[in-house]
């Protein structure tokens, strides 16, 4: 479920909580809030964006191609639908 303003607590482990749009991808979400990932493709293939997801859960705008663990999520193409617990990879 959504806050009251429709979008979903993106909670960053040691660093901040910011809001992410369910009509965006979370990293174009991160990225509206200055918040530094790591890309490259934004498509869901190389893998450069890969996050540990923590809690919630996400769905996705295309297939991933990319190697993921089980507790891995790639940014680029995928947006969330509640709220997520992450932990950037740098
Ligand atoms: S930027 Fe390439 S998989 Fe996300």
């Amino acid at each position: 479920m959504t806050d009251r303003d429709n979008t979903y607590r993106i909670d960053i482990v040691d660093t901040v909580t910011v809001t992410a749009s369910p009509d965006k991808t979370l990293l174009e979400s991160l990225e509206s809030h200055k918040i530094d990932v790591q890309y490259h493709c934004r498509e869901g293939f190389c893998g450069a964006c890969r996050t540990t997801l923590l809690e919630g859960d996400v769905e996705y705008t295309t297939d991933p191609l990319a190697f993921m663990d089980d507790d891995e999520i790639l940014p680029c193409c995928c947006k969330p639908t509640n709220h997520l617990k992450i932990k950037l990879g740098f």
